[in-house]
């Protein structure tokens, strides 16, 4: 796109509006102001210049805790391949139906104005506008993540943001945390692959990384985890060339998607999805609700269902992008949420943050609304926008009937039991460090990878403490020794 062709350039309005007020009364000139005579104090009475400057005042909102980064763009998910054996889904229902939705990628730990090319995670995250409400899939770049405990959240996103003291990014933090928690393993590994600095939000896989229930109306459910794979083509920046990027356009994924969907050059991505049954998931090597581990495709293999396109930009960033409220807790008939916990906490923390971040009716914002809703005993509260179910009863009310739909649930296939304990997921141990290893064979495939990991790492490492940089050592040495030392060698040159 050239200075020629910006959107601020070729954006034209049929009409004319006649600009007013806020409240819709008729202003001669935006700049001006009231006063007496040519040099006479400001008056009080002048409602636009003072409703501008308080607006004005008012402009920010909380970004978000985490993800503040990010953008968005609306899009399609076609059914390509029968799933209903599976589940009764609404949106999955018949091959070839098509769902309307709208995505935003982002960064994780960086401030709303950080860069793009930020070595980080990226979240995926996904609205569809199904028939049976809107169905939110908020997942990242990456199949695992560094946490199974979720008390640990927000303590590792606090080392991964701001020194208290000195308001700097701070390494020690970082892998101080990172080597104490040493389950993390897995997606540190993904993170200091080139993975961890993708070209472009188009370039990148998504993956639900938790495990969720697909079910059908006799109660009976699969275990399930979705991938999409782009089919761009995974494309990454070395730290070299992201390190770059950050100086020279902080906002480069940003504009990329823009621009790429602007040219009609619509990013897609091909949606499969594993399967294991609850007899399957007893007997399987992993722990299907530990968070750190993937399901192994040769075991599990991928089944493909789906293709999700983005083929409008948003008009207005702040309205649809800014304001757009995911949640795990937003499922449809069909879908159900496993007992991993850090999904179940999910479940209560995004809809708690929208009432903090956009108000108690986030859900009326356009952007999330959902297509069909009809909830007239919950009433009122701040901006309550949609005339607020007008005359309709407050309560179940024998005057006006509604119909209730049922909904089954599944047979339940966990069995509790026991006193409340305290306690981690569970301990550390040598089987955290296998599939952290695997990852590290499949670098290995690719010439450069495995080399370009160790530079990564070292390059960040070589700012930490003494202590938690030997911590680390042992840390990756426990994935295979020679990493270990390669990285040690590398970091202790370039401590300064
Ligand atoms: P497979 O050999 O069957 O699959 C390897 C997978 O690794 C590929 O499908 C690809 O996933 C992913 N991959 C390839 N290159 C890279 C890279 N440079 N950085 C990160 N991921 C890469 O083996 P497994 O299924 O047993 O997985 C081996 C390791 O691969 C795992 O330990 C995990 O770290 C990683 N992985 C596994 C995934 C899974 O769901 N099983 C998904 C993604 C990564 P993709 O096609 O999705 O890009
Ligand atoms: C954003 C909490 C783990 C993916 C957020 C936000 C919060 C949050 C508070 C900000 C939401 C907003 O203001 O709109 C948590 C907690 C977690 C957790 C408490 C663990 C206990 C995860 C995991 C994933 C993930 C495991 C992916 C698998 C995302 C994404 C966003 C996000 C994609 C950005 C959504 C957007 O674009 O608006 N998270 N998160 N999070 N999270 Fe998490």
């Amino acid at each position: 796109m050239t200075a020629e062709d910006t959107p601020a350039s070729t954006f034209r309005y049929n009409e004319k509006p006649v600009y007013t007020t806020s409240s819709g009364a008729p202003i001669d000139n935006p700049s001006g102001w009231q006063r007496p005579g040519t040099i006479g104090p400001l008056l009080l009475q002048d409602f636009h210049l003072i409703d501008s400057l308080a607006h004005f005042d008012r402009e920010r909102i909380p970004e978000r805790v985490v993800h503040a980064k990010g953008a968005g763009a609306y899009g399609v998910f076609e059914v390509t391949h029968d799933v209903s054996d599976l589940t009764s889904i609404n949106m999955f229902d018949t091959v070839g139906k098509k769902t309307n939705c709208i995505a935003r990628f982002s960064t994780v730990g960086g401030e709303k104005g950080s860069a793009d090319t930020a070595r980080d995670p990226r979240g995926f995250a996904i609205k569809f506008y199904t028939d049976e409400g809107n169905w939110d899939w908020v997942y990242n770049n990456t199949p695992v993540f560094f946490i199974r405990d979720p008390t640990n959240f927000p303590l590792f996103i606090h080392t991964q943001k701001r020194n208290p003291q000195t308001n700097l990014k701070d390494a020690t933090m970082f892998w101080d945390y990172l080597s104490t928690h040493q389950e993390s393993i897995h997606q540190v590994m993904t993170l200091f692959s080139d993975r961890g600095t993708p070209y472009s939000y188009r370039h990148m896989n998504g993956y639900s990384g938790h495990t969720h229930k697909w079910t059908k109306p006799d109660g009976s459910f699969v275990y399930t985890q979705v991938h999409l794979k782009t089919d761009q083509g995974i494309k990454t920046f070395t730290g070299e060339e992201a390190h770059k990027m950050s100086a020279d356009n902080p906002d480069w994924n940003t504009q990329d998607l823009f621009e790429a969907i602007q040219k009609g050059e619509y990013p897609s991505w091909t949606v499969y999805v594993q399967v294991l049954t609850p007899e399957e998931a007893e007997k399987f090597r992993w722990n299907i609700f530990d968070l750190t581990k993937v399901w192994p495709q040769k075991d599990v293999p991928l089944r493909q269902f789906g293709k999700f396109t983005l083929n409008k930009n948003p008009e207005n960033y702040f309205a649809e992008i800014e304001q757009v409220a995911f949640s795990p807790s937003h499922l449809v008939p069909g879908v159900e949420p496993s007992i991993d916990p850090v999904l179940q906490s999910r479940l209560f923390s995004y809809p708690d943050t929208h009432r903090h971040r956009l108000g108690t009716n986030y859900q009326q914002i356009p952007v999330n609304a959902p297509l069909k809703a009809f909830n007239p005993f919950q009433r009122d509260g701040a901006m309550a926008i949609n005339g607020n179910y007008g005359a309709n009863p407050n309560y179940p009310s024998s005057y006006r009937q509604l119909t209730y739909k049922s909904v089954k649930p599944t047979v339940t296939h966990e069995k509790w039991s026991g006193a409340a304990v305290h306690e981690l997921f569970q301990e550390v141990n040598d089987d955290d460090f296998v599939q952290a290893k695997g990852l590290w064979d499949v670098l290995g495939r690719t010439p450069g990878q495995q080399e370009n990991f160790v530079t990564n790492v070292s390059g960040h490492l070589a700012a930490a403490h003494q202590d938690t940089r030997t911590r680390t050592y042992e840390m990756f040495s426990r994935v295979d020794k020679a990493l270990g030392a390669s990285i040690q060698e590398k970091t202790e040159k370039q401590v300064k």
